[in-house]
């Protein structure tokens, strides 16, 4: 079992940091190259992360010839006239994101059948609006032996509308429109940045997607998609969790080419909390003050305050003196982080999807497990902060989401190790 060690007391984070492309925009960029059927697609900023090469495995195993190169961060693919139907077992149990193969490949081959998804540490995520969506699209669904079986003769625009603006669902539905025949509206889409970097994406390959960023997403579908060259959009998740390691550490870190207006509501939260933001020519630097001021918190969908930085954002909270809370309302089992950290003596309290914490105590390192990727990381920022070591196990789930997490803090100037266990 891999571990991060990490000397806290408030090492200050000095420096620049690099981010990389975005997961969470990169995993349906790569379903979305199921789409085109003549042409090559390249793909460039592409992370390297282990939810990226299961995505890749995924899309390769539909018989589409596919090219990585870790070294170049890029991904090239050669579009065929056939693909297969199926997304195996292997792969969606690895990673719920494997699911939005299911619009792209019903609208190549108007069957799919996709290994319904387990559940996830973060709440039991339903798949239920794509499947409604697909169904008013004429798409029938059956299940069977744990697989999804979506058949439909033809696909049919529709007039839908998200009774929750859920990112995979106006993912998969938007996908599935591009090949369908006449409109399909989506209403109360997601309007997270990596939805627009999708509809890019769709538009480079032939297809006519607008709205993208705004609550109705209107595509036309039209014959057939071609190959396109595209770099992911970066990730704000990623800068997110930076912005908030130099605000805890007193530190002056300047996120490379960072995308602030992707970040508001974060920068906005912790410039309430004291923290000083520059735009400068080469990004946005972040100055962390002495003492934080308490906030209070409510994750909601884009452009609210994103559920993918709650964690990250408790620790800042945990630092500041007097009494914060945070309200999760994305997702119902997010709070994993901070009951670890009651172990290293946070005065925290929970009434459902509501946490109080009485910030400003010091916190002391202990042994900690993170339970998703954004718990993990969250808590090897609390070890920064921490008086005393912190060992923080659950790397598979970092590992998902940051390239070189522990490489990059310790650029900044933290104590941070990573210890791997071969044989345990
Ligand atoms: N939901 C339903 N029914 C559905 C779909 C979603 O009830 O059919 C619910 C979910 O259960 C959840 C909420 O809606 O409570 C939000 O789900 P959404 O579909 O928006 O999220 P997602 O597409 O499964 C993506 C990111 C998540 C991020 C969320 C919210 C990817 C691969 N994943 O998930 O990222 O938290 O959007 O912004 O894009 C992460 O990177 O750590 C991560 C979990």
């Amino acid at each position: 079992m891999d571990k991060i060690i990490v000397q806290g007391d408030r090492a200050r984070l000095t420096g620049t940091v690099e981010i990389e492309g975005a997961k969470n925009a990169a995993l349906p960029l790569l379903a979305a190259t199921i789409l085109p059927s003549e042409g090559v697609t390249t793909l460039r900023n592409v992370p390297v992360l282990s939810d990226i090469e299961m995505m890749i495995g995924l899309v390769k195993n539909l018989d589409i010839s596919l090219d990585g190169s870790r070294e170049l961060k890029q991904v090239v693919v050669h579009h065929g006239e056939t693909i297969k139907s199926k997304a195996p077992y292997e792969f969606v149990t690895k990673m719920r994101a494997s699911i939005v193969v299911m619009g792209p490949i019903l609208a190549r081959n108007h069957r799919a059948l996709i290994a319904m998804p387990g559940g996830c540490a973060i709440g039991s995520r339903p798949i239920d609006l794509h499947l409604r969506g697909l169904a008013q699209m004429g798409v029938t669904i059956t299940q069977k032996n744990g697989y999804i079986d979506a058949m439909a003769s033809e696909l049919k625009g529709a007039d839908i509308y998200l009774d929750f603006p859920s990112v995979g669902a106006t993912q998969n539905l938007m996908m599935a429109a591009t090949l369908a025949k006449g409109r399909t509206t989506i209403g109360n889409a997601a309007k997270e940045p990596e939805i627009v970097d999708l509809a890019n994406l769709l538009n480079k390959m032939g297809a006519k997607v607008r709205g993208a960023g705004t609550d109705t997403i209107t595509i036309v579908g039209v014959e057939k998609m071609h190959g396109t060259e595209h770099s992911v959009v970066q990730d704000r998740i990623e800068a997110g969790t930076f912005i908030v390691a130099a605000a805890i550490t007193q530190g002056d870190v300047l996120i490379e080419d960072a995308i602030s207006e992707h970040n508001r509501p974060l920068i906005a939260k912790l410039t309430e909390m004291g923290v000083s933001f520059r735009e400068e020519e080469n990004g946005l630097r972040v100055i962390g003050p002495k003492t934080l001021k308490p906030a209070n918190v409510t994750t909601l969908p884009h452009p609210g305050f994103p559920t993918d930085m709650q964690a990250q954002m408790t620790i800042a909270q945990s630092l500041a003196d007097g009494e914060s809370s945070m309200t999760e309302t994305v997702f119902e089992n997010r709070f994993q982080h901070l009951v670890e950290m009651q172990r290293m003596g946070l005065d925290v309290t929970f009434q459902g999807n509501h946490a109080t914490i009485n910030g400003g105590h010091p916190l002391e390192g202990a042994e900690v497990k993170g339970t998703d990727l954004r718990s993990t990381a969250a808590l090897v920022l609390a070890g920064l902060v921490a008086e005393g070591k912190t060992t923080v196990t659950g790397l598979q789930y970092l590992d998902r989401g940051y390239f070189q997490f522990h490489q990059k803090l310790q650029k900044l100037g933290a104590d941070v190790t990573r210890v791997t266990h071969l044989h345990d």
